[in-house]
């Protein structure tokens, strides 16, 4: 079915003229629309003319550098053997190693490891550490499988890029499906192949083995803080902000808890297995006490069930998608009713929903800089690790902080003078960062 047929027909006239004096490339399909390869790419390249960068740069910077695919055969607890596909994509290395996440899914693809390595490269670039852009996934259910299962399947993967990453070279960290114990596999099975302890191989690793303090709540705390400046700069006020949430993993239930610790009210909070509404406000630490005791947000009696598609299109001040991509499309997109839009998750809104949002005046604070306040203290985590010296939280947090804050004022600022949304001002910024380093070093042969 044709996607502009899904939205309202001011909306489809709008975003028609604006795709066409934009030069996005024209939707046809639901799948193109929700592929995020292609969603990265038609961002990338809108970025890229406004920029005016050159044609060979532009080549040089929409491909990813490196493509790896491993069959990874583990021995199952039942005797089988099973053989899983894994990906690490390299898509930058202009400013300095590799950095990105391993993500077990079902659902991983090349498209999407590729999609999320090439958004890495510009996350970096907008909070300004000295890293690119990379991305590795299993596809495989983590929640079906055994410790021992998941422990070996991840020193096999780990081993079959030994000459791919290191301290130098390709730096992984934690995403969906992956945490902290993953991370210390990982750096274990590296470290045995180079005969010493190598902890800054990997970051998001437990505190004891040289994982940074505040890396867990690291991404929802810098969520926290760009609402605090879209307020700011938007001239609302924390008191009368109402919050919806979804997602109640890592990033979103950090990002409720900071908020609501700062007086944000929590009004809702959408999971995988239903939802919650409260519009007095949710406790959002009663709520994570209900969540370990029972393993999910059902049942909780501080607010009534409540439908996690509807719950994205309620009325709020903020809407956060800390879930996974793909959420606010064509098809839910004009049906928002929030005032701002802070991205957790990577690409939760599609490039046809960007249309319809900037049509209905949404401050989007988009996931390049909302969500990058994890891999910004996995580089204190490196940076740690490389100095063997470690910092106390409140360092962490007001390191975090410094880049936070100047990482939203570079995108807005981008935005004022290019006369850009804050998606496509946070990509020119980061292009024009990534091509200015590619251009001082040179291509090689
Ligand atoms: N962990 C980090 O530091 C970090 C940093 C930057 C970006 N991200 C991104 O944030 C997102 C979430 O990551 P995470 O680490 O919190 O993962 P997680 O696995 O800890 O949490 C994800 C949560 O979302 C829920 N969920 C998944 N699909 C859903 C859906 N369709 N509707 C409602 N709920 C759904 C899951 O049940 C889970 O509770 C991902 O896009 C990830 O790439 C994570």
């Amino acid at each position: 079915m044709a996607v502009e047929s899904l939205i309202p027909a001011t909306e489809r006239k709008e975003a028609t003229e604006r795709r066409k004096t934009t030069g996005f490339r024209p939707v046809v399909s639901f799948e193109e629309e929700t592929n995020p390869w292609l969603a990265q790419e038609a961002r990338f390249d809108f970025a890229a003319k406004k920029l005016n960068l050159d044609e060979g740069m532009w080549k040089v910077l929409r491909l990813p550098t490196r493509e790896l695919i491993v069959h990874i055969p583990v021995g199952m607890d039942d005797g089988r053997i099973e053989v899983f596909t894994g990906y690490r994509v390299q898509h930058s290395i202009s400013r300095g190693p590799c950095k990105g996440g391993v993500r077990y899914a079902p659902d991983v693809s090349l498209d999407e490891v590729r999609a999320l390595a090439s958004w890495m490269t510009w996350k970096c670039a907008v909070v300004n550490i000295p890293f690119g852009g990379a991305k590795g996934g299993i596809i495989c259910d983590p929640h079906s499988m055994s410790q021992g299962e998941l422990e070996r399947m991840t020193r096999r993967y780990t081993a079959e890029l030994m000459e791919f990453i290191g301290p130098e070279k390709d730096v992984p960290a934690p995403d969906a499906g992956t945490n902290e114990q993953t991370m210390a596999w990982m750096m274990d099975t590296y470290s045995m192949h180079q005969r010493q302890t190598v902890t800054s191989v990997v970051t998001g690793k437990p505190v004891n083995l040289g994982g940074s303090r505040g890396r867990t709540e690291a991404t929802g705390r810098g969520i926290q803080m760009v609402c605090d400046h879209a307020l700011r700069h938007l001239g609302m006020e924390i008191k009368d902000c109402r919050v919806i949430v979804q997602g109640f993993g890592n990033v979103g239930s950090n990002a409720a808890r900071l908020l609501h610790e700062k007086g944000y009210r929590i009004i809702g909070i959408a999971e995988f297995d239903g939802g919650l509404y409260n519009p007095a406000g949710i406790d959002i630490d009663a709520l994570l006490r209900h969540k370990a005791e029972v393993g999910t947000i059902a049942g909780f009696a501080g607010a009534e069930p409540a439908d996690s598609a509807e719950l994205l299109t309620r009325e709020c001040e903020i809407l956060i998608p800390a879930a996974t991509e793909n959420v606010i499309t064509s098809r839910n997109a004009a049906d928002l009713k929030c005032r701002i839009l802070c991205e957790g998750a990577n690409g939760p809104t599609t490039m046809v929903a960007d249309d319809i949002l900037a049509g209905k005046n949404i401050f989007v604070l988009p996931d390049i800089l909302a969500n990058a306040g994890g891999v910004t203290v996995s580089y204190f985590e490196w940076v740690q690790d490389r100095m063997g010296y470690f910092w106390n939280e409140a360092e962490v947090n007001r390191r975090l902080d410094l880049i936070m804050t100047e990482s939203f004022h570079d995108v807005i600022s981008y935005a004022q003078t290019h006369n850009v949304n804050n998606r496509i001002a946070a990509y020119m910024l980061a292009i024009d960062r990534v091509a200015y380093t590619a251009r001082q070093r040179g291509m090689y042969a």
